[in-house]
């Protein structure tokens, strides 16, 4: 008989960190499920305390309250019994500067106690998947940054771990890497594995997620699929405009421009003289809203339109752009 616990991977119940140092509160009173076998996310800005919940979740980093436990163990109680199955990729590079691709991967592989033969044709293996075979042999400190952050994907996976944590694991990828890294945790995915991993890139969460959990100031803000999250929180297309006049005028305007039922949620952002208006179907609404602008007297000297996408959803939520 099949339960709802068997389908779960990692359940987080009010889960929370206070540092001591300087008391900071970098996670809030956290609680929600991973399912087995799917790819979760935490996406959210700098400091928002991503890193913090994967290192109490990984065993890593102490727990100030609350719990969490990974296939039904307790990551504090049974932190051995856990160890054994997961696999953390941590923000920061972990790995031996002096020692070649191959013997990182090996090195990290012994203390799982695999067979040797097993160990290598694994770590062989990874380091191709990840396009790293003309390096097998060059010292780590030779790697350029994106082949740095390929070799610790590489030590995290070398035990073949059934539960993956990624902390942000195409940081300063190039385009072309981060899709080779897209690919491969997708490929992790088909083969059952469960996935956690903290991006602030709205595309990757996107692309990669069966959920994404929006976390900002330690909290979770909202916890859907993507294409549930975009439909409950972000009403189209963004475009964003700027103007030839002062910013007195153009707050007259806004509120002229409100009184229009399209356009009641534009608003101007807080720093920036530059007016931002949500619009369904943005590309094929756009001459309406350019006549009306003209019909306001306003003269657009520079305009950029975002389609509808969680960064949509982050504003909307938060007011704010992932990028501030
Ligand atoms: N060792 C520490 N001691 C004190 N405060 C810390 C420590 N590590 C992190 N913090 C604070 O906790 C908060 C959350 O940090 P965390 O590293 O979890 O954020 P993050 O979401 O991973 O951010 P980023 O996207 O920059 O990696 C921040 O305010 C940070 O300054
Ligand atoms: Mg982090």
């Amino acid at each position: 008989m099949t339960t709802e616990n068997d389908s779960i991977a990692m359940e987080i119940d009010h889960l929370t960190k206070i540092y001591p140092d300087g008391e900071v509160l970098a996670v809030d009173d956290v609680s929600f499920t991973v399912k087995k076998g799917e790819v979760f996310s935490f996406l959210g800005p700098n400091g928002a305390g991503k890193s913090t919940t994967i290192q109490m979740a990984a065993t890593a980093l102490s727990i100030t309250k609350g719990s969490v436990r990974i296939f039904g163990h307790d990551v504090e109680r049974e932190r051995e019994d856990v160890r054994k199955f997961i696999g953390i990729c941590p923000q920061d590079l972990v790995f031996y500067e002096k020692l070649t691709v191959f013997e990182n991967a090996m090195f990290f592989g012994k203390m799982y106690n695999i067979p040797t033969e097993q160990l290598k044709k694994s770590a062989n293996d990874l380091i191709d998947r990840l396009g790293l075979s003309d390096k097998r042999k060059t010292q780590a400190e030779k790697l350029s940054g994106g082949m740095k952050r390929r070799l610790n994907l590489i030590i995290a996976l070398v035990n073949d771990p059934d539960f993956l944590f990624l902390d942000e694991p195409t940081a300063g990828l190039d385009p072309q890497t981060r899709h080779l890294v897209w690919d491969f945790i997708k490929s992790l995915k088909k083969r059952g594995k469960t996935i956690f991993l903290t991006t602030h890139y709205m595309d990757e969460a996107d692309a990669l997620s069966d959920n994404v959990a929006i976390i900002d100031h330690g909290k979770i803000i909202a916890l859907d699929s993507p294409f549930d999250l975009k439909q409950q929180y972000s009403s189209g297309d963004l475009v964003e405009l700027k103007f030839e006049v002062s910013r007195e005028v153009l707050e007259q305007k806004l509120i002229v421009l409100q009184q229009t039922e399209e356009y009641t949620e534009s608003y101007l952002l807080e720093e920036e003289d530059i007016l931002r208006i949500s619009i369904h179907e943005g590309l094929q609404n756009i001459d309406k809203l350019i006549d009306k602008l003209a019909e306001l007297d306003l003269k657009i000297i520079d305009m950029g339109i975002r389609s509808n996408s969680l960064e949509n959803v982050f504003i909307t939520l938060t007011g704010r752009s992932l990028r501030d």
